[in-house]
């Protein structure tokens, strides 16, 4: 995963790489490093475990001006979180320094080729391995780096987004990618250059993105033009692109966290993701997406749709399915993107395969759609990330524009991808003739009313704050629900493992006699998801045998029930909506029982261990 920042211009580049890291820290934050070169063969290398803060802190009093420098923020893949494994690396000569992105695949075989020529390994990492290979690639090459970084990548399989520099050159930074992102912010005049492994580390400096490409290699000189080589093929064209990025949506404005901030944020930038897309003439609502508009024939007429994605993704893409096959009645499935890619996937005439992501990155949605790509599918994007791999590797799509998300745990994107797919779900039911008129209304009609209804949840946040005491005394909790309610319950336990480190398991209702049961004691709470709807006697019949086996239930109820109300030991309401929009209300009071869980705990609620906001690797 990790983040890379790199700057070429004529101010000193250590604070801006610092300033950069702290934007990317959401894509790992086991250790921190730089590079800055300085003129004179000189070349400052800093590393600290842990937080960017902690590389700040240790650079403070240092005087390295050198207005050429690279930065990493590292998730780890290859090696203990540790000083030694912290990038930049270093190649054995001490001239070049390199930051990478990705997995090296056959780094072993590679290590044990250069050990032969006398090289040594002071890191666990890959990474080091391509750094040694670069060296060795442009000492073969007669010391030319950009011949030598060009033939060590051809020698690598895997992924890789990489910056170097050499500290003989203070003038050149090198930069290349494939199949981890890669961003070039491109200053006044060509004077200064930025790069980064998204644009928001560079929107503040410019607005012009070049987004490099799979097995592009760019060259980044002082005072030059930018110039992009293809790996294989040589110079190539590049569009620069202007990045519309909000810069209040990066800072926490005034909330403790991230995460908080962004389960505050649904109700406003839910409406962002209606504006323009649901109208209303004298009571009568319609939706209009473009890239249903531009793609009627292929969508209308689509056999089977294929969802891919991973974690809250994935979660929204089993509501997905609900809704096409309801209102489109189109047969579709949900996969997990890892398991897909490796799939023998049979694809006809007439598929669909759709990617849902936030980012826009996941290594493993952007590898199943590649290959469905392959195969011949229609690939449609619903993504978050404006201009990320996934949007440019899709036919089509519809961006769900709900700003950046910062904090690890999925909250706004959750509801948001469900907001676009119920959209979808009803343009393409209504393209088709497949949805009842009046229904169609109804829902949208009830689904512009979702912002102010989550406004009400949120005013319960003290209550959900109070219930949050109970679990963190728990090592274990159950999540249970049923129809559209069931991917909910499978979010709330997802949020709960995330950040609170209480191993939570999401279930439906039913299938809880069959197994997970056995586990009800006194001791584990059990939420389950029971608002008015479909199902709702089933689920009291569900409660029932968890009360009769002494089991604690907390539950997400339909405001003023009172049947359920009288089984649990607390609920918490949400306003009544219709069944299919039921998730887009019931799992706010989930996201705040895990934030809330988490902050007792004193757990790092925005980056908790082990995770990353963005899975750049496979
Ligand atoms: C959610 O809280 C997770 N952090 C994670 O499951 C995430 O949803 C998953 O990695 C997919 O990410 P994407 O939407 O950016 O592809
Ligand atoms: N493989 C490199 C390492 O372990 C980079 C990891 C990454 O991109 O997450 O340091």
């Amino acid at each position: 995963m990790c983040g890379i920042v790199g700057y070429i211009g004529d101010k000193p580049s250590l604070p801006i790489l610092i300033n950069g890291l702290k934007k990317l820290e959401y894509r790992g934050y086991d250790s921190a490093g730089c590079a800055i070169v300085s003129g004179n063969e000189r070349m400052e290398v800093y590393k600290a475990k842990g937080k960017v803060s902690n590389l700040e802190e240790k650079t403070q009093n240092d005087d390295a001006c050198g207005t050429l420098g690279i930065a990493h923020t590292r998730w780890a893949t290859h090696g203990i979180p540790s000083e030694i494994n912290a990038h930049p690396h270093v190649s054995q000569s001490g001239n070049i320094a390199i930051v990478h992105n990705g997995i090296i695949e056959n780094y072993a075989v590679l290590k044990e080729q250069l050990e032969k020529k006398g090289y040594t390994f002071k890191s666990e990492t890959d990474t080091e391995v391509l750094a040694q290979l670069i060296e060795y690639a442009a000492t073969e090459g007669n010391g030319d780096l950009v011949s030598g970084v060009r033939r060590a990548l051809k020698l690598c399989i895997g992924a890789y987004a990489i910056a170097v520099v050499d500290r003989r050159n203070p003038d050149l930074l090198i930069a290349a990618r494939k199949a981890s992102p890669l961003a070039i912010g491109i200053g006044e005049n060509n004077e200064e250059f930025f790069l980064a492994s998204d644009a928001s580390p560079i929107a503040e400096y410019t607005r012009k993105i070049v987004y490099l490409n799979d097995e592009e290699l760019a060259l980044i000189e002082r005072g030059k033009e930018l110039r992009i080589e293809n790996l294989h093929t040589g110079s190539v064209d590049y569009e620069i692109k202007e990045v519309d990025l909000d810069l209040s949506m990066l800072d926490k404005g005034g909330f403790p966290h991230f995460m908080l901030k962004e389960i505050f944020d649904q109700p406003t930038v839910l409406k962002d993701c209606m504006r323009g897309r649901i109208l209303e003439k004298d009571g009568k609502y319609r939706v209009v997406l473009s890239a249903v508009e531009q793609h009627k024939d292929i969508l209308v007429n689509a056999k089977r749709f294929t969802i891919v994605s991973c974690g809250t993704s994935w979660h929204a893409g089993l509501i997905g399915k609900q809704l096409i096959e309801h209102f489109c009645k189109i047969h579709t499935e949900v996969a997990y993107a890892s398991e897909y890619r490796y799939n023998d996937t049979v694809i006809e005439p007439g598929d669909v395969v759709m990617a849902i992501s936030q980012s826009g990155e996941t290594a493993d949605t952007l590898a199943a759609i590649e290959m469905a790509k392959e195969k011949g599918a229609t690939i449609f994007g619903i993504v978050n990330s404006v201009g990320s791999s996934i949007a440019r590797q899709t036919d089509t799509g519809t961006y769900i524009h709900i700003g950046p998300e910062i904090g690890v745990a999925s909250t706004k994107a959750f509801t948001g991808q469900v907001t676009v797919l119920t959209m979808l779900a009803l343009a393409l039911g209504k393209a088709r003739g497949t949805v009842d008129e009046q229904e169609y209304n109804e829902v949208l009609r009830e689904l512009t009313l979702i912002p102010e209804k989550i406004q009400t949840i949120l005013q319960q946040n003290d209550k959900i704050k109070d219930i949050a005491r109970i679990f963190t005394y728990a090592h274990n909790c159950l999540y249970l629900g049923r129809g559209w309610n069931y991917p909910v319950a499978l979010e709330g336990a997802l949020k709960m493992k995330e950040i609170s480190y209480i191993h939570a398991e999401g279930y439906p209702a039913a299938e809880m006699k069959h197994g997970p049961i056995a586990l009800i004691d006194d001791e584990m709470p059990v939420v389950f998801i029971a608002t008015h709807h479909q199902l709702y006697q089933k689920i009291i019949s569900n409660m029932q045998e968890v009360l009769s086996r002494r089991g604690r239930i907390f539950a997400i109820v339909t405001e003023g029930d009172e049947q359920v109300r009288k089984m649990c030991a607390e609920v918490m309401e949400v306003p009544a909506t219709l069944a299919c929009l039921a998730p887009l209300l019931s799992v706010i009071p989930l996201q705040l029982l895990s934030y809330h869980v988490a902050v007792a705990k004193q757990l790092n609620v925005d980056q908790p261990r082990n995770l990353a906001k963005s899975v750049t690797v496979e």
